[in-house]
């Protein structure tokens, strides 16, 4: 079966081609960083237009690529939440729009579920039951998954999300808009250990997370020492979030007497984070599965693999709409 995955929730246009039987065929992205840039974060009704004027090109892209038409397709899956309302329902309309002129099913993807079944697009794949650790930009949760659907909630942040910890921290340290990525290559310059962040809630004996004490004290530390301080700040930072993610990551797996933690979201980029969670899988004999790197961050091959996975299983409804605020814990199990 041919499903072809549509990503609009942000601020990337993705659409990608997952073949069940032969896998990936083809996937193309386009960003609009550089168009936000300007604003210092996304502007929604930017990013809503942009999704319109790409995405029509991005799936003749993709389609040509894999040498493939629209009428080879078997299903079209799209990003039903959680985002920006305008941004989802572009990505909802197109995909629905294509499917009634096709005939064939549309699925709406709850986009976290993407995130968090991208590691199994590779070889080897996690096999269920396994610990899932997402931080992404918007969300930082661990979940217990034991199938397509049948997540539970086990810990989440209280208030910002790492992504957004990381986005805060640039923007402190002057480094514009998205953060992560810069934060972790100014921190290769610096010394961890010259500042000790705070790991809030690290001791908190639960699995849920805090990561707005810690931007605080980045923006109390910027301002006693200086931009000079700039890389070792950026250090100490990613220290202490690495720190927490990982920590809290090895607690949900001890609770839970699981063996395999995947980690997804555009947080799952971070070398330091992989370089930690690999060391201690080393020293615990657990196993860690990670996404691709360039499928860390938003795009639509997860869409098309969640959808895929859903199809195959039955689990899809036909509704059109978007939701913009959805937990995943709410996707229904599988009966
Ligand atoms: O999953 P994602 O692409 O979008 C959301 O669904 O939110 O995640 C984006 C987030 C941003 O906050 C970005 O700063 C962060 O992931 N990020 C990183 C890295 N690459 C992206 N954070 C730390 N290190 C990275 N290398
Ligand atoms: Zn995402």
């Amino acid at each position: 079966m041919l499903v072809l995955g549509i990503e609009t929730s942000c601020d990337e246009t993705g659409v990608a081609v997952y073949d069940t039987d032969r896998g990936l065929q083809a996937h193309a992205l386009h960003s609009q960083v550089d168009m936000h840039a300007d604003y210092g974060g996304v502007v929604p009704e930017l990013a809503s237009r942009d999704h319109i004027r790409r995405a029509p090109r991005l799936i003749r892209q993709t389609l040509a690529e894999a040498g493939l038409e629209l009428d080879d397709l078997d299903a079209v899956a799209y990003t039903r939440g959680p985002g920006l309302a305008g941004a989802l329902l572009v990505g909802a309309s197109l995909a629905s729009g294509l499917a009634m002129a096709l005939g064939i099913p549309a699925i709406g993807v709850h986009h976290l579920e993407g995130h968090l079944l991208s590691p199994m697009l590779v070889e080897p794949r996690p096999e269920y039951p396994f610990v899932a650790l997402l931080a992404s930009g918007g969300h930082t949760q661990l979940m217990r998954v034991d199938g397509v659907g049948r997540y539970e909630l086990l810990g989440e942040t209280q208030d910002d999300a790492a992504g957004e910890a990381f986005d805060k921290t640039a923007q402190l340290l002057g480094l514009g808009y998205p953060g992560g990525p810069a934060v972790a290559q100014l921190a290769q310059r610096g010394d961890a250990y010259r500042y000790r962040l705070p790991r809030p809630m690290l001791n908190s004996g639960n699995l849920d997370f805090s990561f707005a004490g810690l931007k605080t004290a980045v923006l109390t530390l910027v301002r006693k020492e200086g931009p000079a301080a700039a890389a070792d700040i950026a250090a100490a930072f990613q220290v202490a979030a690495v720190d927490v993610l990982a920590e809290k990551s090895l607690a949900a797996l001890k609770a839970s007497s699981l063996k395999r933690l995947v980690v997804a979201g555009g947080v799952g980029a971070n070398r330091e984070l992989r370089a930690r969670l690999d060391g201690e899988a080393n020293r615990h004999g657990f196993t860690v599965f990670y996404p691709p790197l360039d499928l860390c961050t938003d795009n639509g091959a997860m869409i098309a693999y969640a959808g895929a996975l859903r199809l195959a299983e039955g689990l899809t409804d036909g509704a059109f709409g978007v939701r913009p605020r959805w937990d995943l814990a709410e996707l229904a199990p599988a009966a």
